[in-house]
C-alpha cells in the first residue's frame, strides 16, 4: 500500500521541469493524474512515464494564457474524475529579462495570465468540490526571487499568487483542504537555466512535504524544498 493510493493529483506544468518531477513522485507514491502541459506531444514523456509506474493517467493540454482554455481544462478535470484530491498549480512563465524600468506592460499582462489568473481560477472553481469531500491538498508553485528589476513581471506575479493564498487560507480552517506554497529554490530546468546551483531532482522531496501535511495543518505555509533536501543528495 502506497501513501497516495487511489488518490488524483492534477500537476499542471508536467511535461518538463519541476513538474516533471512532481508528478513522477506523485505517481511512485500510488496516485492517479492529470499531467497538464501546453500540448499533447510535449506531454508525452511524462505520460509514458507514469504508465511505465502502472499509474492511470490522463494528459490534458492547455495554454494557460487564454482564460477560455484554462476553463477547458478545469472542466476536462471534472468531468473525467471529479474533483482532484491534489492540486499542484506549478506552470508558469518567466518573461524576457529587460532593462529596468523599460518592460512592456505586456510583459505583466502575459505573466499575471498565466502564473496569477490561471491557477486562481484552478482553485476557485475546484475549491468547493474539494471542500464537498473535506479532503484536499493545493500547493501553488512560488519563488524566492527578489529584487531583481529586471524580471519584475514575474516576481510580482509570484507575490500576487502568495497574497491569494495568505488571503484564502484562514477560511480553509477545519475544511480537510489544505492549501500551501512552495518555493522550489533555484534549480536548473529551462526557466532556472544552466547557471543555477541546484539541480532540478533537489525539489524532492520537499516538493510532497506540502502534500503529506496532516488534516489538522492550516493553510497558507511556505515550503522551502531545499530546506528538506536528502543529506547525500548533489547537484
Ligand atoms: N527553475 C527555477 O529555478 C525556479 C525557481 C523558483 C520558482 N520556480 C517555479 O517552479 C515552477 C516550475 O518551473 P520550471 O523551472 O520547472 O519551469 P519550466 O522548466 O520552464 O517548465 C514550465 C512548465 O510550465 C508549462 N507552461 C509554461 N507556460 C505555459 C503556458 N502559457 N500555458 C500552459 N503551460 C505552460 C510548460 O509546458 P510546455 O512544456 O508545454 O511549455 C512546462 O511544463 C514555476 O512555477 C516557476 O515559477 C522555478
Amino acid at each position: 500500500m502506497k501513501r497516495l493510493d487511489g488518490r488524483w493529483a492534477l500537476v499542471t506544468g508536467a511535461s518538463r521541469g519541476v513538474g516533471y518531477q512532481i508528478a513522477s513522485a506523485l505517481g511512485l507514491e500510488g496516485c492517479r493524474l492529470i499531467v497538464h502541459g501546453r500540448t499533447t506531444e510535449g506531454l508525452a514523456p511524462v505520460r509514458a512515464k507514469l504508465l511505465d509506474l502502472g499509474c492511470e493517467v490522463h494528459a490534458l493540454p492547455a495554454e494557460l494564457a487564454d482564460t477560455s482554455q484554462v476553463d477547458r481544462l478545469i472542466d476536462a478535470v471534472l468531468e473525467r474524475i471529479g474533483a482532484p484530491d491534489i492540486v499542484y498549480n506549478n506552470a508558469a512563465i518567466m518573461t524576457p529579462w529587460r532593462e529596468a524600468h523599460t518592460t512592456p506592460l505586456d510583459d505583466y499582462r502575459l505573466s499575471f495570465q498565466v502564473n496569477v489568473l490561471a491557477p486562481i481560477r484552478i482553485c476557485d472553481r475546484l475549491l468547493g468540490p474539494m471542500r464537498a469531500r473535506r479532503w484536499g491538498r493545493i500547493v501553488n508553485v512560488t519563488s524566492g526571487i527578489e529584487h531583481i528589476r529586471e524580471l519584475l513581471p514575474y516576481s510580482v506575479s509570484k507575490a500576487a499568487l502568495d497574497r491569494y493564498v495568505r488571503d484564502v487560507s484562514p477560511s480553509l480552517e477545519g475544511s480537510g483542504v489544505v492549501m500551501s506554497l512552495l518555493d522550489p529554490g533555484w534549480l536548473r530546468t529551462d526557466m532556472g537555466g544552466e547557471g543555477a546551483p541546484n539541480s532540478v531532482n533537489t525539489v524532492l522531496p520537499g516538493a510532497l512535504v506540502p502534500v503529506f501535511l496532516p488534516d489538522e495543518s492550516s493553510s497558507g505555509r511556505l515550503v522551502r524544498a531545499q530546506d528538506h533536501r536528502d543529506a547525500g543528495a548533489t547537484d
